[in-house]
């Protein structure tokens, strides 16, 4: 069975519940999975054993986290010679003009000229507003911006595409050869 690393890194948790729904997709298709918390993976952790990566981070402020671009630049190479794709969550997933679909451009294009890995494939997926888990500034600050794109300001709201998220998987997992 081919085993896949699903690494991700997460602020609010959302990112990790997109990987724990990733893993369970490729499962269902027939791989064995590891989700992998890149900010508690020990410093001589290795994707040798894998056979495929899934890369998951959120953008905050229009970057991924720290933790995700040292681990990619540690594992570029790697992740440039096997099956491998980026799923970005952010906000701007949702949107359809021109600002958003190049801002998420720009953000990707940031984060290969920053680990040196340039993903073949790159998946948008849209993230959550979590106000409950905000600190008063920055709840006041998404309050706003969720008013600005006609989101709910009141109550938490998960916006993924989940059967979005499933049909990603599965045609990641058919370009993943069995071992
Ligand atoms: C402080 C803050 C800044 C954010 N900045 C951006 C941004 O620049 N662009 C965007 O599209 N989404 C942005 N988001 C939305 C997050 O990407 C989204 O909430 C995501 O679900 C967070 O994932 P996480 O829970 O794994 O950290 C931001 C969210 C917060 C709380």
């Amino acid at each position: 069975m081919a085993r896949c690393a699903i690494a991700y890194a997460t602020k609010e948790g959302h990112t990790a519940k997109i990987a724990a729904r990733l893993s369970l997709a490729l499962r269902a298709a027939g791989l064995e999975v590891d989700p992998i918390d890149v900010s508690a993976a020990p410093a001589d952790f290795s994707l040798e054993p894998y056979d495929a990566a899934l890369v998951c981070a959120p953008i905050h402020i229009e970057e991924y986290p720290p933790h995700m671009i040292g681990f990619a630049r540690r594992h570029a190479e790697w992740l440039a010679a096997h099956p491998s794709a980026f799923v970005s969550v952010s906000l701007a997933a949702l949107g359809t003009d021109e600002e958003d679909i190049e801002g998420l451009a720009h953000c990707v294009s940031e984060f290969a000229i920053a680990t040196g890995w340039q993903p073949a494939r790159v998946e948008h997926v849209a993230g959550a507003l979590v106000f409950s888990q905000y600190p008063f500034f920055v709840r006041q600050v998404m309050k706003a911006v969720a008013r600005q794109h006609n989101l709910p300001a009141n109550a938490d709201t998960d916006l993924t595409d989940y059967a979005r998220l499933e049909e990603f998987a599965r045609e990641f997992a058919a370009t993943v050869p069995a071992s």
